[in-house]
């Protein structure tokens, strides 16, 4: 499985921003790496005409209906999109979206044929407390569909304290909770699970960017501010590209 750098531009891009993707797309003419960038429904048509592979920031577990300014997977998959995030803690917080849609929407995901970024992380009180691996393993339990695999699916683990505040765990912290969530899909999912890709997120940038991609069981990252501009995303594709 290659590692994969994505990009996740949230409420952020305009048709004015297109311009640092072809910046990108010129920097990574031919990456060692998997490259994604996940944008707003309203400009994935328009990110997908650079060439670059690009993503949904979510979707809704039904395939089409009665959901006025929600988008489906299916929708997604038409504008380009091969790829789709769920879960993202953002979700939950402004939408007080669950475990359970989570699954409905990873699952809704894969029937279109997209690729899955399943994102799970621990709030700053979960942290404080030492409760990291139990709020993980359940968020894991719920959201997790029993038949994903490593084709399909990518997990990003992104604690929720980290996300926009420059924050990050120490290293030995993220090596820690990336080997037990290893342990959890080795367990869970056998083959699939051992090599099913784990993403680190959450205040990634050029300048840690080599600290944790040196990591044993990171696989890349999920990049949020970093993203949103060539000149700061693509050292992060070259670090990993570099790392081992
Ligand atoms: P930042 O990289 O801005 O901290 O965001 C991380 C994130 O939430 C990506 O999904």
């Amino acid at each position: 499985m290659r590692k994969l750098a994505a990009g996740n531009w949230k409420m952020n891009g305009l048709g004015a921003d297109l311009p640092q993707l072809e910046a990108l797309m010129a920097d990574h003419a031919q990456p060692a790496v998997d490259v994604v960038i996940c944008g707003p429904a309203t400009l994935l048509t328009r990110m997908a005409a650079t060439g670059i592979t690009v993503g949904g920031e979510d979707c809704h577990p039904a395939a089409s209906g009665a959901h006025t300014g929600d988008i489906s997977a299916p929708m997604l998959a038409d504008a380009g999109a091969t790829h789709v995030i769920t879960g993202h803690s953002e979700r939950r917080t402004d939408h007080s979206e669950t475990d359970a849609q989570f699954a409905a929407k990873t699952e809704a995901g894969w029937a279109a044929g997209l690729h899955v970024i399943l994102c799970i992380g621990e709030t700053e009180a979960q942290y404080r407390a030492g409760d990291t691996l139990d709020v993980l393993r359940a968020q894991m339990d719920g959201s997790i569909p029993d038949d994903a695999t490593a084709a399909t699916t990518t997990i990003a683990y992104e604690p929720v304290w980290a996300i926009g505040t420059g924050l990050t765990p120490t290293p030995q912290e993220i090596a820690d909770v990336h080997a037990a969530l290893r342990a959890y899909l080795t367990a869970r999912f056998g083959d699939d699970g051992a090599t099913m890709r784990l993403l680190y997120g959450g205040s990634v940038k050029a300048s840690n960017a080599n600290d944790i991609f040196a990591l044993a069981n990171v696989d890349g990252a999920l990049v949020g501010g970093a993203s949103l501009k060539a000149a700061d995303f693509s050292p992060i594709i070259t670090a990993l590209e570099n790392a081992d």
